[in-house]
């Protein structure tokens, strides 16, 4: 199966990548009017595995001959891969990437300007690696107040501005793409302070647009946070939702990229509901589907289940950080959505003990918050703890 990228590309080639022409035209419609110092601020928003990522990469690769264009994962941090979520680290990887990618754009990096600001707040200092394929390290202050934190946060935060102001002659404008957006609710209680400080920043900068991005379903409480009226972005920030795609966009996709795969009308419309339309799941199940001869029904729900794994293989690591009673929440809520007293009462708890392991479920859309009841929200996990179930006579705890 050739022709379909895989789950896990970041970037697609254009023979790989489908469709999304009306939100590209959208994207690249509102980023021009950063050329005219009125940069938008975006939320890109869509659940897992839905094409956010390689959406962006399209954007950035369009915009990029006339902007900057900055595409940053939070996700990849240091600060975050090593569980150890902070400001500092927030601030060191955001600063980082904005050098880089400068640099890559052979702009002018402001050296003298960072070394004199280090220097007039008697900053201590250390070297940091931010490409090592090019040979690119920058100096980050080691911080030891909460004063100096807040300078440095003016001062990483100003930075894009500041490269634009200095390269205006090379540049239309910056864009700054963050990716992984959520994985700021590790910040827990600087959470708020962040994102109101950040907004402020955001929203004076006139030649800097920002897209936010990451795995959000439409409930997810960051968006409104974020988004919403009351949020930090007061309303200004524009959401665009990315859409699985739909059944027509399915048959086309699959007909025009893997001509091979033989469905009978049953077997496309059961490969759609397995999929959900969600690109990834199309891309992961179809690879794994026999070629050249026909798809029933029957045929597609036995490789679905049987490669099942591997099309959830993203949720599954996700499972396996799990503690052992989030696991246990999640089972509980396998046969049927459950209200919170009832749940509680299933799992012999006190149902105030439930708070953080709920939100902490409903942060990663594992489950959500629907009608009173919590239910599991991602379809393909409930499956495969039931297919595990029905196999093994247990629950997979430990894979
Ligand atoms: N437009 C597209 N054309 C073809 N395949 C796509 C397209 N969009 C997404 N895919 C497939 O889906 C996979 C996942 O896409 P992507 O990583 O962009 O999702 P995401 O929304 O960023 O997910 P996450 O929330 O987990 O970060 C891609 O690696 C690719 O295989
Ligand atoms: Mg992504």
């Amino acid at each position: 199966m050739s022709n379909l990228p895989w789950g896990n590309s970041k970037i697609l080639t254009d023979e790989e990548f489908f469709n999304r022409t009306q939100e590209i035209s959208n994207l690249t419609k509102l980023l021009q009017s950063t050329s005219e110092n009125n940069a938008p601020d975006i939320l890109v928003t869509g659940i897992r595995g839905v094409g956010k990522t390689v959406l962006l990469n399209k954007i950035k690769q369009f915009m990029n001959e006339n902007y900057m264009v900055a595409y940053m994962d939070f996700s990849t941090s240091q600060t975050y891969q090593k569980n150890n979520m902070s400001l500092k680290g927030l601030f060191d990887f955001y600063y980082g990437k904005i050098i880089e990618e400068a640099h890559l754009k052979g702009l002018d990096t402001l050296d003298v300007h960072i070394n004199k600001f280090f220097k007039t707040n008697n900053f201590k200092l250390k070297d940091m690696v931010v490409a090592s394929a090019f040979d690119i390290s920058i100096p980050v202050p080691i911080i030891e107040t909460e004063r100096d934190l807040e300078k440095y946060r003016d001062f990483v935060f100003r930075l894009p501005q500041e490269i634009y102001e200095h390269n205006k002659n090379k540049i239309d404008g910056m864009i700054i793409i963050i990716d992984e957006f959520q994985v700021i609710k590790e910040l827990g209680n600087y959470l708020d302070s962040f994102l109101w400080n950040f907004r402020g920043y955001v929203t004076e900068q006139r030649n800097v647009a920002y897209i936010l991005s990451g795995s959000m379903g439409l409930q997810d409480n960051l968006i409104s946070e974020i988004a919403g009226h009351s949020g930090a972005f007061g309303g200004r920030m524009l959401t665009i939702n990315i859409n699985p795609f739909s059944k027509q966009t399915t048959r086309n996709y699959l007909k025009e990229r893997a001509s091979e795969l033989k469905f009978t009308s049953d077997g496309f419309e059961r490969f759609y509901s397995c999929t959900s339309g969600i690109p990834y799941y199309i891309n992961t199940f179809a690879r794994q589907l026999p070629v050249n001869q026909e798809l029933d029904e029957n045929k597609v729900v036995d490789a679905f289940d049987n490669n099942i794994s591997l099309i959830g293989n993203h949720l599954i690591n996700e499972w396996n950080r799990l503690s052992l009673k989030e696991k246990d929440l999640i089972i509980a809520l396998i046969d049927s959505p459950l209200k919170r007293v009832d749940l509680a009462r299933k799992l012999n708890v006190k149902s105030g003990s439930l708070s953080d392991k709920l939100n902490k479920l409903q942060n990663l859309n594992l489950i959500r918050f629907n009608n009173g009841k919590y239910e599991i929200s991602e379809m393909l996990l409930k499956r495969w703890l039931e297919i595990e179930y029905s196999q093994k006579g247990i629950y997979p705890y430990r894979v």
